[in-house]
């Protein structure tokens, strides 16, 4: 098996897996970092989002292979002190159902608002609305977004 090197969470990691190993299974299995979730497996429902370069990615359809040299940033590596601004206001509006999709939203909302710091609410919909919600949560998520923005 090829060995990786790969800078997550500001740590370097090496992993030896083939090279079409999808990343998300390298973080949950390899690495132990579980706050990624696997969703659907083929990149449709944002479960599985990180971030690489400071871009929301889907980590399920990411092999390893195209991520050496790349800086990848998981729920765990979010913030380095206390909460990330956007898991603040994940706890204020109170967001979670069942909780299971939201470490994906959370990474795709953080992602946005780094580009876009005061988004519209129709900007907001359009960058969130490849995450799943099962539970539906979609009007608290979309809270969420708005707080952490302001
Ligand atoms: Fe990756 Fe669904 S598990 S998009």
């Amino acid at each position: 098996m090829p060995a990786y090197t790969v800078k997550i969470n500001g740590k370097e990691q090496t992993v030896n897996v083939s090279e079409d190993t999808p990343l998300l299974w390298v973080l949950r299995d390899q690495l132990n970092l579980v706050g990624t979730k696997f969703g659907c497996g083929i990149g449709q429902c944002g479960a599985c989002t990180v971030h690489i370069n400071g871009n929301a990615v889907r980590s399920c359809s990411t092999p390893i292979s195209v991520i050496a040299e790349k800086e990848v940033t998981t729920i765990e590596g979010l913030s380095t002190e206390g909460l990330h601004p956007v898991q603040e206001a994940w706890k204020e509006v109170d967001v979670p159902q069942c909780g299971y999709c939201q470490a994906g939203q959370i990474m795709t909302a953080s992602a946005f608002l780094a580009k876009n710091s005061s988004p519209s609410s129709e900007e907001i919909k359009s960058a969130m609305h490849g995450n799943i919600c099962r539970c539906a949560a979609y009007n608290r998520i979309h809270k969420a977004v708005e707080v952490a923005a302001n």
